[in-house]
């Protein structure tokens, strides 16, 4: 097969990268807007590419011929989305509608869209495939049009809902676990939402579960998430345990308190039944997911596979 993945660059992306590189004997086409990349192992072809740019998705995608393409490159950031509805908008709808353009014109060709628990309002938990979406940001929104988007269109697609995703790779963007690991290492007292509640989910092994999706041609929505849900403040507490943190540095607030621009849904807990049957797959749970993020911290190994030829092979994150 031959596989495009867009976003390479971010937390998931490396995951699948470093994932679909040792499961799979694949053609793997990195893609990410940075005009340079960090992967150096021959396992990987790279190329530039912003997805909000039409003529250029069209002529890689064109020239790749992928079989499918993992749409992984989005804005984010929730409070972003909201400041800047527009760029949300262009990256996160238009930037996949411009994947669908070129893929339907190869025959075969699949979508696998990430899309979010931000779909949904968080009143009515636990949500399945089957749960009524109402999204409460603008995030939300842009990610249900997304969804939709690829519903109507002629490509085979599969959309991977997730949420609170947490891992570590080179040079990636903040999380929720890294941010709270960043204000216990400083050692000052913070607080933590109690009423933000689901399931929080290892990059390594969602990436791990994308690739069992590929693999048995499963086509449609998946909740694909960590198996227990929990609130952000006793994630947080967690954590703290699990990194050797003093955990009472860590104080309960209300998501009024803290006063974020976007909403969020308070309890978005998820059902993830279908994939995990059809899959037979069942991602880590948070005691499993931390002690392993742990130990790729010490090892400091969490990005040197991709830097590093010799170590390639040996990679052991999935
Ligand atoms: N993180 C979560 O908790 C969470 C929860 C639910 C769902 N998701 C979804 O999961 C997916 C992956 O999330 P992630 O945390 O891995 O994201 P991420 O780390 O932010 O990675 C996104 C990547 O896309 C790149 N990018 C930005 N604009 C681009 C463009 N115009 N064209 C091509 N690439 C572009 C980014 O580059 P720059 O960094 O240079 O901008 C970055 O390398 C997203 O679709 C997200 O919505 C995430």
């Amino acid at each position: 097969m031959r596989i495009l993945i867009t976003g390479a660059h971010g937390l998931l992306g490396q995951k699948l990268a470093l994932v679909l590189g040792r499961e799979t004997d694949h053609d793997l086409l990195l893609t990410d807007i940075a005009p340079r990349t960090f992967f150096i192992h021959d396992r990987y072809d790279y190329q530039q590419l912003d997805i909000t740019r039409l003529g250029d998705v069209k002529s890689q995608v064109a020239y790749f011929r992928p079989d499918v393409i993992i749409n992984t490159a989005a804005q984010t950031d929730v409070d972003a989305c909201e400041e800047d509805r527009l760029g949300a908008w262009r990256l996160n709808v238009d930037g996949l509608k411009n994947l669908i353009i070129p893929a339907r014109r190869i025959e075969g060709c699949r979508i696998v869209q990430i899309s979010s628990d931000y779909v949904f309002d968080g009143t009515q938990p636990p949500y399945s495939e089957e749960s009524r979406p109402r999204p409460v940001s603008y995030y939300g929104k842009s990610k249900l049009a997304a969804e939709n988007a690829l519903r109507a269109s002629a490509v085979d697609g599969i959309i991977v809902r997730t949420q609170v995703l947490y891992g570590t790779g080179y040079q990636v963007r903040s999380n929720f676990v890294a941010w709270v690991l960043t204000m216990l290492e400083k050692g000052n007292a913070f607080r933590v939402v109690t009423d933000q509640r689901g399931n929080p989910t290892m990059a390594d092994d969602l990436a791990y579960g994308i690739f069992k999706l590929i693999d048995k041609k499963c086509m449609g929505v998946y909740h694909v998430s960590g198996p227990e849900s929990i609130d952000r403040f006793s994630f947080s507490r967690r954590i703290a345990e699990v990194f050797g943190f003093d955990p009472s540095l860590i104080a309960p607030a209300t998501s009024r308190e803290i006063g974020q621009s976007a909403h969020r849904p308070p309890d978005s807990t998820f059902i993830t039944l279908r994939f995990e049957s059809q899959c037979d797959f069942r991602l880590s749970d948070t005691a499993t997911g931390l002690s392993r993020l742990r130990q790729q911290y010490r090892e400091g190994a969490a990005h040197t596979d991709l830097l590093d030829d010799s170590r390639f092979p040996s990679s052991s994150s999935g």
